[in-house]
């Protein structure tokens, strides 16, 4: 396992994690509706564009107009289109999501130095029970940690728990956990690293999470 670390594209987060996430992970980034998993994956995906990598977001969520139409609304962001570098794979839930046929799909492609795929809840109404949902998000992840620099697996969640209590949080190398929070009366968006294999963090500590038109960044509030 190398020491290389892949840098995340959120101001302020690669200090906290050792200047990255570590290189040959999977990293699993969980939150409600609506607390920005989805501009999270792409401004690690646009962080990669500019150092030329290839990156691809493979979304059951939005179709490539929509993510595009997000990224056209923060400056960073638009970077990314859709080009050779850049790939938008949008599966619509109709079709069968076994993990054979995921990794078929990502097969098809030159290896990815980034991808994210948003999200892996979906994977789980394609399993007959939670025993094989388990044993498929181990098999993907398994494969991720080979096959690519570093994966972001999104996962939808409730009630403020880290993971959609299905083991996602234990088959992942790290977990970034964003969440609204009242604060001085102000509702805010904050972010958590949960946990980051081979890396030494502060753990659960909460930091203000922005997001407007200049990009998505740590504040400098820390929230205990
Ligand atoms: N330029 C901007 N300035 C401020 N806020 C913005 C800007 N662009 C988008 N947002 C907000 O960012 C929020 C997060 O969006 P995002 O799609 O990443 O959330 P999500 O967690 O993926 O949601 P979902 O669970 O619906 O997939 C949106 O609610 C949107 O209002
Ligand atoms: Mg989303």
């Amino acid at each position: 396992m190398s020491s290389q670390r892949v840098t995340t594209g959120i101001r302020g987060l690669n200090e906290l994690i050792e200047g990255g996430f570590p290189k040959e992970t999977v990293i699993l980034v969980s939150g409600g509706p609506g607390t920005g998993k989805t501009l999270f994956g792409l401004s690690f995906l646009a962080e990669g564009s500019k150092k030329n990598e290839r990156s691809c977001y493979i979304s059951f969520n939005e179709n490539e107009q929509g993510l595009l139409r997000a990224c056209s609304r923060i400056n960073p962001l638009q970077v990314v289109s859709k080009n050779e570098t850049f790939v938008i794979k949008s599966i619509d839930l109709g079709s069968d999501i076994s993990v054979t046929r995921f990794i078929d799909i990502i097969e098809q492609f030159p290896s990815f130095e980034r991808l994210v795929i948003d999200n892996i809840n979906k994977l789980l109404l394609f399993a007959e029970d939670k025993r094989q949902y388990r044993t498929q998000l181990d098999t993907l992840t398994r494969y991720l940690r080979e096959k690519v620099g570093c994966t972001l697996l999104i996962c939808e969640t409730e009630n403020d728990r880290i993971d959609a209590g299905l083991g996602e949080a234990f088959e992942c190398d790290g977990v970034i956990n964003i969440s609204f929070l009242e604060f001085e009366e102000k509702p805010r968006r904050i972010l958590r690293v949960e946990k980051m294999r081979y890396t030494s963090f502060e753990p659960k500590v909460a930091h203000d999470f922005v997001i407007d038109r200049k990009g998505l960044k740590l504040g400098d509030k820390k929230i205990i």
